[in-house]
């Protein structure tokens, strides 16, 4: 029986990379996604694998139900999840809209409640695996970020007690957290109004790249791993975090305000 795979946020950056690897290992995919010349690159991509793109909004539960719907009408199962879309912002939360505060909630954090919701009943069926693509931020937080921050610390909370309600029933739950990937979301960042911000403000070529992050995140979904944290310097900003959280105040602080264009004072 051919294994199904939903991702939500598949058109672009490490949403694209999971659903070409799942494709490339001989799963069925679904993935969703709003912008469509991307949702067709995917697709031409694809090829003659068995998918089904999704034109669908993450922020939106009807969309969820909608995806996790369709899936199961073509694909007869669900075996795993990753609840990937998300976008970020850069501001100073004193001048940020809280408009744009709820955005970032709603599609990063509930977002990723609404679509488990939705295929939790099926990945019980499978014991099958669902994967959260949080952040390092969802570790440690950083300036002009509080709203990505705080969805990818909820997110995490949330998947933590998920993890823990269904482990005796075979079903796996992994938190994936990025350091700095080269993709869009710095391009499609918030700022403080609510626009795209349009230039990332870093170098992208120096990050480490989407299918690197896919390669990854696949081999850890297979050994059933419980956390999957990335980069050096990702790695560091966890660990540091526990043992001189104030120090790493300051030099987080110093390596933000290097950035161009930050907001910080
Ligand atoms: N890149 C990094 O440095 C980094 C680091 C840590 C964590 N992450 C996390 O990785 C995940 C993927 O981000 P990425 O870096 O690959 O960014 P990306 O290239 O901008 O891709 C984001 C994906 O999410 C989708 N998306 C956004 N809002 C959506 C909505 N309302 N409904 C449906 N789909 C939506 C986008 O699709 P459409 O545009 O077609 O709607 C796109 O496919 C995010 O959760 C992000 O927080 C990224």
């Amino acid at each position: 029986m051919q294994k199904v795979a939903i991702i939500t946020g598949g058109s672009s950056g490490i949403g694209r990379s999971l659903v070409l690897k799942y494709a490339s290992e001989g799963y069925a995919v679904a993935f969703t996604g709003r912008n469509g010349a991307r949702m067709q690159q995917v697709e031409e991509e694809l090829g003659e694998r068995p998918y089904l793109a999704l034109h669908l909004d993450a922020a939106d539960q009807e969309d969820n139900e909608k995806m996790v719907a369709e899936t199961i009408e073509k694909f007869g199962r669900i075996d795993v999840l990753v609840c990937n879309a998300g976008i970020s912002m850069r501001a100073l939360f004193e001048d940020l809209d809280l408009e744009v505060f709820k955005k970032l909630m709603d599609i990063n954090f509930y977002g990723a409640i609404y679509a488990t919701k939705a295929a939790l009943p099926h990945i019980l069926k499978t014991k099958g695996s669902i994967i959260a693509i949080s952040s390092i931020n969802g570790w440690r937080s950083t300036p002009a970020r509080s709203a990505y921050s705080s969805s990818k610390f909820a997110m995490q909370g949330f998947f933590e007690a998920l993890r823990t309600e269904v482990m005796t029933r075979g079903v796996h739950v992994l938190v994936v957290c990025p350091g700095f990937t080269s993709s869009n979301i710095r391009n499609t960042a918030l700022t403080a109004d609510g626009k795209a911000q349009g230039e990332s403000p870093r170098d992208e070529k120096k990050m480490m790249t989407s299918e690197e992050v896919a390669e990854r995140t696949f081999v850890a979904a297979q050994k059933r791993k419980r956390d999957l944290i990335l980069t050096f310097e990702g790695k560091m900003a966890v660990f540091l975090n526990k043992l001189i959280p104030s120090r790493l105040d300051k030099m987080i602080y110093k390596m933000m305000k290097k950035e161009p264009d930050n907001p910080l004072k």
